[in-house]
């Protein structure tokens, strides 16, 4: 190929990459589409993209291992991708085996070769390292100065890019968990535990919206706003909340109004999450014959998420503890649920409990298990007691 053509060429793959990252939003699929054309244009054999997490000191970056994807980690410094994000830098070596930075620990893991490595920093901003653009195995012998500059060039029109996405996925997660601890404040009154009934409510809203045939998003959206349905209960008074027996008739409407006090709390949202969960909070106590509250509200008039939600939630109360009543045994609680099928809840969402058991159980034991985990955690915050302590617990 003439000099001629071959910038020619250059030009249309670095456009290309150019209008493919612009399109790309989510942090994820930007890493995948950036390292397949990063590979292909330098005329490498792989690509990784190691970003920074300030926070940890390390790099981290995905590599599929066979059928599977992992994330691996290593130290801020450690390796040839870890020298590059530590000096800022460039490395550019024909040998890596022969390099006294490079580990072999990836290649131990994924089982590769690696042998000529050129690794620039990606810079953001405020020209700090935010990653490493790191390709290896030049097709034939090394990488050329001018395949440096070229990555260079690539890593330049990536970075901003790379910054946005994370801080975008940043933004995303703190939304997701402030949700969550929103909704944590209510259940914290009512139950004294952090999130065990709220966690396996909102994967079993999930599982089962997934299985009434909505789109992943759906599911998901329906998964995160669930845990906000009774979050109207922060305005019922501890007496009727925490009451250990029956309610009394009189109680039992005030706690009725937990519906609309929650929707009250939500309604007009900007968030697309929390007017779902307004949508969810109003409705999730209806029942499919018309005999729920607030507005006994019958069938399709009763939004599809609530029908959802709704038997989510019953499902988890029956087989959890409570200040009113003891747990029952999975079971009773299907037994129970069965009998209420046309009545309570949606045919066609009890049909999907059914069918997904087996997704709702795991996720049922997964959740256990992890409250497990956060158990210990909390014992790092003992009650104050008479015994002096001389630092804060670890946050
Ligand atoms: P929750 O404890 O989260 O229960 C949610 C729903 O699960 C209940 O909605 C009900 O449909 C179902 N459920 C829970 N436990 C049982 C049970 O032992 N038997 C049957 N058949 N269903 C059960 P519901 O009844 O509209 O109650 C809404 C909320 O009102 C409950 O939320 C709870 O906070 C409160 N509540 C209901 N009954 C009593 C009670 O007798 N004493 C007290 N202290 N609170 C109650
Ligand atoms: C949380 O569980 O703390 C936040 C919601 C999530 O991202 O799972
Ligand atoms: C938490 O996320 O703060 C605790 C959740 C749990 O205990 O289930
Ligand atoms: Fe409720």
């Amino acid at each position: 190929m003439g000099r001629r053509q071959e910038l020619e060429k250059r030009q249309t793959l670095l456009s290309r990459f150019g209008r493919l990252i612009a399109a790309e939003t989510r942090l994820d699929a930007l890493l995948t589409i950036i390292a397949e054309e990063v590979r292909h244009i330098v005329n490498a054999d792989r690509c990784s993209v190691f970003l920074v997490d300030m926070y940890k000191g390390e790099l981290w970056t995905k590599v599929a291992l066979g059928m599977e994807e992992k994330i691996l980690r290593i130290p801020m410094g450690q390796g040839i991708a870890g020298f590059v994000a530590k000096t800022g830098s460039a490395v550019n070596i024909r040998d890596a085996y022969r390099d006294t930075r490079f580990t072999q620990d990836l290649d131990r893991i994924t089982g590769y070769q690696t042998r000529s490595v050129l690794a620039v920093p990606l810079k953001g901003r405020e020209g700090r390292a935010v990653g490493v653009f790191e390709v290896l195995n030049k097709g034939k012998g090394a990488f050329t100065d001018e395949d440096e500059g070229l990555l260079r060039i690539l890593a330049t029109m990536a970075a901003s890019f790379i910054e946005n996405a994370t801080l975008y996925e940043d933004l995303r997660r703190s939304h997701l968990e402030t949700i969550y601890r929103m909704a944590l404040v209510a259940e914290f009154r009512d139950q004294k535990d952090t999130g065990r009934h709220l966690r396996r409510m909102s994967r079993f809203s999930g599982i089962l919206a997934s299985a009434m045939g909505m789109t992943y998003q759906e599911a998901e959206d329906i998964r995160y706003a669930s845990p906000l349905h009774d979050i109207g209960k922060v305005a019922i008074p501890d007496a009727i909340l925490r009451k250990p027996g029956k309610l009394e008739p009189d109680e039992f409407e005030e706690m009725k109004r937990h519906t609309i006090y929650g929707s009250q709390m939500l309604v007009n949202a900007e968030s697309r999450l929390l007017r779902l969960a307004a949508k969810i909070a109003i409705a999730h106590h209806e029942h499919f014959d018309g005999s729920g509250y607030p507005y006994a509200l019958k069938g399709d008039q009763i939004a599809i998420e609530a029908r959802i939600v709704s038997v989510a939630d019953v499902f988890d109360a029956l087989v959890s503890k409570r200040v009113y009543k003891g747990a029952w045994t999975v079971e009773d609680a299907k037994t129970y649920i069965r009998g209420q099928e046309g009545k309570l809840f949606d045919p066609a969402v009890i049909d999907c409990l059914f069918k997904s058991f087996e997704d709702i159980i795991a996720a049922m034991e997964e959740e256990n298990r992890r409250i497990l985990e956060d158990e210990a955690f909390k014992s790092n915050f003992p009650e104050p007691s008479a015994k002096p302590v001389d630092q804060h617990p670890h946050i």
